[in-house]
């Protein structure tokens, strides 16, 4: 990841020091956004001389405090708490006083990085989607202590190299990582449940609901291993609430190593002549799987909202720039009218009668108050 933020950053102009306590990793990663960028330069995507400016901006520091005039320093080191806050307190007497210190972490809450910190006010999260250079998201999480104006100077430093920041609350997951989870769970409770199998539910999210991926699919192209671990990080932050509770189907598939396409199998079988079924065509059946695992995630964008994880606008900007759902969760729920998600709610909360759905309390007052998430 740090690889990639690094070729965002000098894109956009600025001189860029790139550091990792594996000096082979370093030079690694010096190595490979040159390749990148020829490539680019092959295709014509970028001219020579350009690609040659960017490159140059990025230098590697073989030390830790080779970094000690920066402005903005984003840590993008592994996802532990203990070394972070390691990294933090060694930057934090190294540079000046008014450098931003930004993490990328995509689990660790923003507020226990701060708290390891002398001026914890300067601390926040900034991050990125995989990979960095071709997302268009950025997700700006200021910590409880953080500063208004380093939020500020956070948002607009990011908005300035050509991303599209949305604001999240320090919550779990933060917006894309908590908002997507039903994508995932409720497609493999459906399977699970016998109501089809995996390429009739990708079908249907794909040929209904205009996703470029079906759930499965997806799974497969992120990593079971990886995605399971989100699920079962999101569960257990969450307190263990039922609605993010992981599968074993999903849990059987990591432990047998069927990872998906890097392993070659996965929920589908990526090797010489697979076999792969044919979805049906039942259009019936398609619409029941592609109504129900949207209003799931609708209901959790809402829930969302209703938290003030982030705005109605930011959410559905975070998931199409983020995730490239084909429409925001949020501007579909008013074209479906929020009357008809709350029935679909209670249709499955009645049918199962199990708390993951429970509808979100924001949905059913605004049908009190005959609201909209977008005006017209
Ligand atoms: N991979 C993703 O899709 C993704 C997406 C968004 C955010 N993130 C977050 O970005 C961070 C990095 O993830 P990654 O996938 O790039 O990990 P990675 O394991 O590929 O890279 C981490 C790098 O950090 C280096 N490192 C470890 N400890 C260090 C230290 N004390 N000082 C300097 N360098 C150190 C390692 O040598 C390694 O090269 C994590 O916090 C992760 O949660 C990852």
């Amino acid at each position: 990841m740090g690889s990639g933020i690094a070729q965002v950053a000098a894109a956009a102009g600025c001189e860029v020091l790139l550091h990792d306590a594996n000096m082979s990793v370093l030079s690694g990663a010096i190595e490979s956004i040159k390749i990148q960028y020829g490539k680019l330069v092959a295709k014509g995507k970028i001219d020579e001389h350009n690609a040659k400016e960017i490159i140059a901006r990025i230098r590697p520091a073989y030390q830790l405090s080779e970094l000690m005039h920066s402005e903005l320093v984003i840590e993008a080191i592994i996802e532990k708490l203990e070394v972070k806050k390691t990294v933090f307190q060694s930057l934090e007497n190294l540079v000046s006083e008014n450098c931003i210190l930004a993490s990328n972490t995509s689990s660790i809450s923003i507020a226990s990085i701060a708290a390891s910190c002398r001026i914890p006010e300067r601390v926040i999260g900034i991050h990125f989607f995989n990979p960095a250079p071709l997302m268009q998201l950025v997700e700006v999480i200021p910590a409880i202590q953080t500063h208004q104006a380093v939020l500020e100077l956070a948002v607009s430093t990011i908005s300035s190299w050509n991303k599209t920041v949305a604001i999240a609350k320090d919550t779990p997951g933060f917006i894309v990582n908590r908002v997507a989870r039903p994508f995932y769970s409720e497609a493999i409770r459906i399977y699970e449940e016998g109501i089809a199998d995996f390429t009739t539910i990708d079908h249907a999210m794909k040929s209904f609901g205009g996703f470029r991926m079906g759930p499965f699919e997806l799974m497969d192209f992120i990593g079971n291993d990886v995605n399971y671990a989100v699920t079962e990080s999101v569960f257990t932050a969450f307190y263990f609430d039922p609605r993010y509770k992981p599968s074993f189907t999903q849990k059987r598939l990591t432990e047998a190593g069927f990872l998906g396409r890097k392993s070659g199998r996965g929920y589908y079988d990526y090797r010489e002549n697979p076999e792969n079924n044919s979805p049906t065509e039942d259009q019936i059946l398609l619409q029941y799987i592609f109504e129900r695992i949207l209003v799931m995630l609708i209901n959790e964008a809402a829930d969302a909202c209703h938290l003030g994880i982030a705005s109605a606008l930011d959410i559905d900007q975070a998931m199409q720039k983020g995730v490239n759902y084909p429409k925001g969760l949020l501007k579909w729920a008013d074209e479906i009218g929020i009357e008809n998600c709350v029935r679909r709610m209670d249709k499955l909360y009645d049918e199962y009668h199990e708390d993951r759905y429970r509808c979100s309390a924001l949905l059913r007052r605004m049908i009190r108050l005959n609201q909209q998430f977008f005006a017209q």
